[in-house]
Parts: C-alpha cells; structure tokens; sequence
C-alpha cells in the first residue's frame, strides 16, 4: 500500500508548539518540543505498517531521544543525530508493528533537551 504522511502539526501536542520558522517542512510547519523532558506529539493513524519513518531536524549540539510508543507500549528509545542545522530535514526510521485501525503512535522526549524538531511521520 502506499505510505501516508501524517503531519505533525495536526496531531496532538503536549509541552510544543507548531512552529514555521526554519525552511524545509512539509505541510504548513512543524512541532518544535519544548527544551524539557516530557514533550510528546501524540498522532492518531489508520495504517497498518511495519515501519513509521519520522522526518526531523536536530541543529542542536548533540543527540535528541524520544520514547516511541504505539498504542502505549514502548517500541524503541528512537536517537535524532544531529543535522546540518534546523532547515536540514532526515529521516529516521523505527520498526513497529502498527496494527489495522486506529492507533496512538507518540513520540515522547526523554531528557531535558527535548525532543528534536519533527515534520511527519509516514507509514
Ligand atoms: C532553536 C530552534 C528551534 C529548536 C530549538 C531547540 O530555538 O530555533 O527550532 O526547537 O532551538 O533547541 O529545540
Ligand atoms: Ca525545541
């Protein structure tokens, strides 16, 4: 089946915020966390996939980790390297099995630095 992008400004947001302000994003922006632990983007899907493919930036100075959970259950403490400044959009790619219906995946940070700067996840 094809892959279906879901923004990450149309999900839910708990500690961040939509944000336009560095080139390269897809949609209308993207969510930049909040620089804390705790910050999570929560996206409701219906698409079954073995994968989620999060495009991010990560201009900071060092790694970015967030807690990836589908439907509840951890799947991966995902790293975001470092790139080539905010504008410099990558992709990260986690294995998951997410199941047919309807699906919470979220993407929590983990550390006091936030999590990285997050476009979409296609899956
Ligand atoms: C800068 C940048 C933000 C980013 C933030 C961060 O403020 O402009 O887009 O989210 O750094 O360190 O998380
Ligand atoms: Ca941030």
């Amino acid at each position: 089946p094809a892959a279906v992008d879901y923004q990450a400004e149309d999900a839910r947001v708990y500690y961040a915020r939509f944000a336009a302000n560095h080139s390269g994003f897809t949609g209308s922006g993207f969510i930049d966390y909040d620089n804390a632990q705790g910050g999570a983007i929560e996206w409701t899907v219906t698409t079954a996939a073995a994968d989620i493919v999060f495009r991010f930036a990560n201009g900071s100075g060092e790694a970015r980790i967030a807690a990836i959970t589908v439907n509840g259950t951890v799947v991966e403490y995902a790293f975001f390297p470092v790139t080539n400044g905010w504008s410099d959009w990558r992709t990260l790619t986690v294995h998951a099995t997410v199941p047919a219906g309807t699906t919470k995946i979220r993407a929590t940070a983990i550390t006091k630095t936030g999590g990285p700067n997050i476009d979409k996840i296609t899956l």
